[in-house]
């Protein structure tokens, strides 16, 4: 059998072995009801707080700050429903997750006020065209960290000591940064980061949220007290584990894993560079590892389904919208061309890649594009 190569890891990654290890002895193992006040719940008990522990300790905030959640898209819908009231004006972006874009949208129907701003050119939110925004009554900036489509950074910093000057409270989706850079939440001025565990090789169906101390959000889930009154709910105790497991190996690597990353990546532009394939790379301060790429006169989608039946999995814009033939909307969204938006591609590394991954990887691609081009 041929060896499966997966270049998708902004879409999920796979989980590590020590983690799968970790949640299938704790599945197992660690039963008990977390609220239960026998021995056994309160062994489940202090494995979801040391996890909390652990994870506060890496994105170094308090560990009441952080609240377990199902994922990325339950993290960003307990934001902005928890915040954002009729009359209220909230200021994103046109190229967020779904589970922001989508909200917006719908909240915009019930009287929430919008305003979603466009990416530049350049592929990143101009943190001045933010503070241009700003109204008397906008209550909330929701601004992604990494775009998970073209993998350009925002200039979250400066976004956030805008919201703080105007005492404007300050979201950021930074799905696609956790585990892959350093997050240091006590350097930004940021009220909420989502956190979700399957973009740095943890379970999928878990997640987080960095809540500041102090701020009161109305709970998306009403029921038990869990977390702090914020998602009621039994705990999914393995999957916590797990998570916190994912982040720390993560964290314990990240050089390591920029540095391969960063080689990869390199050796994968210096092939189409040397080659006669008419490509252009997407996007201007990009995390490394995410690659929006176009290839003239070449159908993303068709690529994408040729590489699938050679064992190569790439994306077609985000994982989410790659079912449909559209053109990839964080690219038309930054003013490219819808034709040559719909000859674009993704192709996300990850630090289970190899030297000769990359260079299949290229070969494969060089030989559909001659295919298609005769
Ligand atoms: C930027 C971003 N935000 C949110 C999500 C949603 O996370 P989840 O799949 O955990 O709901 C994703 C994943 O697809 C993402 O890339």
């Amino acid at each position: 059998m041929t060896k499966q190569l997966y270049f998708d890891i902004a879409a999920t990654t796979p989980m590590d072995i020590a983690v799968a290890e970790i949640v299938h002895k704790a599945n197992i193992e660690n039963y008990g009801n977390p609220s239960s006040m026998h021995m056994s719940g309160q062994k489940s008990h202090n494995i979801v707080e040391r996890s909390r522990t652990s994870i506060a300790q890496i994105l170094n905030c308090k560990t009441s700050e952080i609240i377990f959640t199902s994922g990325g898209s339950e993290s960003n819908n307990i934001v902005l429903k928890g915040v954002l009231n009729k009359g209220d004006h909230l200021i994103t972006s046109s190229y967020e997750h779904p589970s922001v874009l989508n909200l917006a949208k719908h909240l915009e129907q019930n009287g929430v006020e919008v305003t979603f701003i466009k990416p530049l050119k350049n592929g990143s939110i101009s943190a001045k065209q933010v503070k241009s925004e700003i109204k008397s009554n906008t209550k909330l900036i929701s601004i992604m960290y990494v775009n998970n489509e073209l993998g350009t950074i925002n200039p979250i910093s400066e976004i956030g000591d805008i919201a703080s000057e105007n005492e404007i409270l300050f979201h950021s989706d930074t799905v696609q940064f956790i585990g892959k850079e350093k997050l240091d939440l006590s350097k930004i001025n940021i009220d909420f980061a989502t956190i979700c565990a399957h973009k740095f090789y943890g379970p999928k169906g878990v997640g987080g949220l960095y809540c500041k101390n102090g701020i009161i959000l109305n709970p998306l889930i009403d029921g038990g007290g869990q977390e702090n009154g914020l998602r009621a709910g039994t705990e999914n105790i393995s999957s916590i584990l797990g998570m916190a497991k994912a982040l720390e190996i993560s964290n314990d690597s990240l050089l390591e894993n920029k540095k391969k990353i960063l080689e990869l990546e390199n050796y994968f532009i210096g092939l189409l560079e040397n080659s006669n394939i008419q490509y252009r790379l997407n996007g201007v301060n990009r995390l490394k590892g995410i690659m929006n790429l176009t290839f003239f006169g070449v159908e993303g989608h068709g690529l994408l389904m040729n590489l699938d039946m050679q064992g190569i999995a790439i994306s077609y814009g985000s994982a989410c919208s790659s079912g449909s033939a559209n053109a990839p909307q964080a690219l038309i969204e930054m003013g490219m061309e819808e034709n040559e938006a719909r000859c674009s591609v993704r192709i996300s590394i990850g630090k289970m890649i190899e030297k000769d991954d990359i260079k299949k990887l290229f070969e494969t691609i060089c030989n559909i594009i001659s295919r298609i081009k005769k």
